[in-house]
């Protein structure tokens, strides 16, 4: 980074990107090439790695990247964790942007997901984020089948592959545009900044001088 610390950052691209990149370029990161090149995954210059937001706790757990930003909805997604003292990634900050809401929904109208779970059983769930749906329904003892996909879920209740989905909500346009409707609010979810176990310890200092610039930065200090 800039700050002359020697961190590999792992930025999400996709809806955190924008506000990350200008959040880093606050930090003091020439982040012309990282805002202009869609297409490069490493900046070395300037110690920044791009992946999807799902895959960045991936990255910083391995120790591709020391620290990272993703939204809370990747790191409920990701596996539980290990035993107490051996979380895979500490989340340091809540960096406030990328606000969405993690919802169930379904078709408009009469309920079609109460529907099937009262004359079949069981409820189909379509979704991208398999372990906070099993674990919602899971905490309620809801029987249902996950029905795991890798997006546009919108399009399984309206096609019949499933009575309803466990899904991002940002403006509710997507929901809106396919006729669906918010059943119930499960979590919200804004960025996150996280940092390896090794990093934290091992880098200590570094890590606590862009905590403590991003917090700045958020406060709009400088
Ligand atoms: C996300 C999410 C919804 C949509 C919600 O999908 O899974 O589909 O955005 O946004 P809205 O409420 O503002 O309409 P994404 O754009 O990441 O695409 P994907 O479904 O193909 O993964």
């Amino acid at each position: 980074m800039s700050a002359g610390t020697d961190l590999t950052i792992a930025v999400p691209r996709g809806a955190l990107f924008i506000d990350t990149v200008a959040l880093l370029e606050r930090l003091g990161l020439d982040v012309r090439e990282l805002r202009s090149n869609e297409r490069k995954l490493v900046f070395e210059d300037i110690g920044v790695i791009t992946t999807r937001p799902s895959d960045v706790p991936k990255y910083v757990a391995a120790g591709a990247a020391d620290v990272g930003i993703t939204g809370k909805d990747n790191l409920l997604e990701q596996a539980p964790q290990r035993p107490a003292g051996a979380r895979e990634v500490y989340e340091l900050l809540d960096l406030g942007y990328g606000r969405c809401t993690m919802v169930l929904a379904s078709k408009a109208g009469a309920d079609p997901a109460a529907e099937a779970l009262r004359r079949l059983g069981v409820m189909r769930v379509a979704t991208k984020y398999p372990r906070i749906a099993a674990g919602h329904f899971g905490a309620r003892g809801v029987p249902v089948e996950i029905i795991e996909l890798s997006g546009s879920v919108e399009l399984a209740p309206v096609t019949g592959l499933a009575d309803c989905i466990v899904d991002l909500v940002e403006t509710g346009r997507t929901l809106a545009e396919n006729g669906l409707v918010v059943v119930e609010t499960i979590t919200e979810s804004t960025g996150r900044f996280v940092v390896n176990r090794a990093s934290y310890q091992l880098k200590a200092a570094a890590v606590g001088e862009i905590v403590k610039a991003l917090g700045a930065a958020l406060d709009g200090e400088d």
